[in-house]
């Protein structure tokens, strides 16, 4: 598989390059990054006097296109991946489980985060202090889940998954996001 150069990293100021695709988890991790960043924008925003358009813009793009699809790549593919391949004495289902429940609480919360950021680009009508409130609980749950895989599942994910899975993995990312599959290298097992 392909190793991705340094360049294709970024600091999470926008999407993940699909390059990183050719190496899913560093595709996710990078992702992480770029959902930590954007919850700083979250938070910010929660806290704001006043309306920043460019700021309720980036985040309306990013729910719209970007956590969803991650939070796909996780739910139907890492994580079962992971329960196949993981012994006993991994222990991650808890970990899934509570990773898990903060992906479903966001989940709940983004079409209400939605339709208050959309209003706010509307009428420029201050946030109320609930609005205000549901920003930052959503962005707790964002960032939470990112906190344990990043330091708990992802580690595992890289000692415990072949690379044949790694390659399903690759193969149903690109799917998601309407792209066609990498060629197979001439080292593909
Ligand atoms: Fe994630």
């Amino acid at each position: 598989m392909q190793k991705p150069g340094p360049a294709l990293r970024g600091i999470g100021d926008r999407p993940t390059d699909p390059r990183l695709l050719a190496n899913p988890l560093d595709f996710i991790c990078e992702d992480h990054l770029r959902e930590r960043l954007v919850c700083e924008v979250i938070d910010g925003l929660g806290v704001s006097a006043s309306l920043n358009r460019q700021a309720v813009l980036t985040v309306l793009r990013f729910l719209n296109e970007e956590l969803n699809v991650h939070l796909r790549d996780e739910a139907e593919d890492l994580f079962p991946l992971l329960a196949r391949r993981c012994t006993a004495e991994d222990a991650i289902e808890n970990t899934i489980r509570r990773i898990r429940a903060d992906q479903v609480e966001a989940i709940r919360l983004m079409p209400a985060i939605r339709a208050t950021l959309a209003r706010w680009l509307d009428t420029g009508a201050d946030l109320t202090a609930a609005d205000r409130a549901t920003l930052t609980r959503f962005s707790g749950h964002v960032r939470r889940h990112l906190v344990a895989e990043n330091a708990i599942l992802l580690p595992i994910a890289r000692a415990r998954l072949t690379r044949a899975d790694l390659r399903t993995l690759s193969r149903h990312m690109r799917s998601r996001r309407g792209l066609p599959d990498f060629m197979e290298t001439p080292d593909a097992e």
